[in-house]
């Protein structure tokens, strides 16, 4: 069917963020800074949510400085009533939450499986699964009322592939993967729509590590992505409009290291 009523403007506005109010999880540094100035630059309202207070501030200063409206909200994505609490300071701020993404996660070092610990179960659930559904509840009444919002959610290729020494982290963005799609079958007559990225982009650390160095060899780009030119484009369609017919699903931005969805 063609749309003989729908303008190039309307198709650009599809494209667009312009406006939109989009909160960033542990946008003060990596991955979601990176995100963070991508959609700022391309005109969406960015909350920049982190526990890092100091390296909050920059990110908002880095946004202010290029003309990008923002908000900066210091959270611990561990607790409940903190993440409750970044949304309604969001909501009293803009009037409206258009896109929540749930990039924040606590990292602690990781053991064999012989070796895991509950306390590493626990760290990795806490921030990242119970830390991602408690942001999905918090903005789901905004987003319902409005019959539109747009969820990005972080795996990793890593749980995907059961990557070895790296349990609890595996079975947390599994887990991650794993509520995304129910909030995506439920949410959908909502107007609500729920994908997860599953990037390669590592920090600068990464760098001369045995994992890091066997990305590089089989990654087809043999390049590591970059925050915000090669995650934040995906980041950006994902809360659009123009994003309107894909939802539960996974995208590996990862220079085509995983071919598959
Ligand atoms: N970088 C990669 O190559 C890669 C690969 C696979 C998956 N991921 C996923 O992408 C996301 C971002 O990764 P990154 O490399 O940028 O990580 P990072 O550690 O560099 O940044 C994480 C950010 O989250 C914040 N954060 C951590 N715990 C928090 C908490 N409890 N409350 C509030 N903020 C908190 C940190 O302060 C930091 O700013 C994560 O979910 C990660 O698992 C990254």
């Amino acid at each position: 069917m063609l749309h003989p009523e729908i303008t190039s403007d309307d198709i650009r506005a599809m494209h667009s963020v312009d406006g939109r109010v989009i909160i960033v999880t542990g946008s003060a540094q990596g991955v979601g800074r990176g995100m963070a100035h991508h959609l700022g630059k391309a005109g969406a309202t960015v909350v920049v949510a982190d526990y890092q207070a100091d390296k909050l501030q920059r990110t908002c200063d880095e946004l202010t400085s290029f003309g990008a409206p923002n908000l900066g909200v210091e959270v611990d994505i561990r607790d409940q009533d903190r993440i409750n609490d970044m949304v309604a300071k969001t909501v009293d701020a803009f009037g409206r939450v258009d896109g929540i993404i749930n990039n924040a996660q606590t990292f602690r070092a990781n053991a064999p499986m012989a070796e895991i610990l509950g306390e590493d179960v626990d760290v990795f659930y806490r921030s990242g699964v119970l830390g991602t559904l408690w942001a999905m509840q918090a903005v789901y009444p905004h987003m319902k009322k409005a019959g539109w919002g747009r969820i990005v959610n972080f795996g990793s290729s890593m749980g995907r592939v059961g990557g070895a020494g790296f349990g609890a982290y595996n079975a947390s963005k599994e887990a991650i993967r794993g509520i995304s799609r129910t909030a995506a079958r439920e949410w959908a007559s909502d107007g609500i729509i729920v994908n997860v990225i599953a990037p390669a982009a590592a920090p600068p650390r990464a760098a001369g590590s045995e994992h890091y160095e066997e990305f590089m060899r089989t990654c087809p780009m043999h390049r590591n992505g970059d925050p915000e030119l090669d995650i934040g484009p995906i980041a950006h369609f994902l809360c659009t409009d123009a994003c309107r017919y894909v939802t539960g699903h996974t995208f590996m931005v990862d220079g085509g290291n995983f071919m598959w969805s």
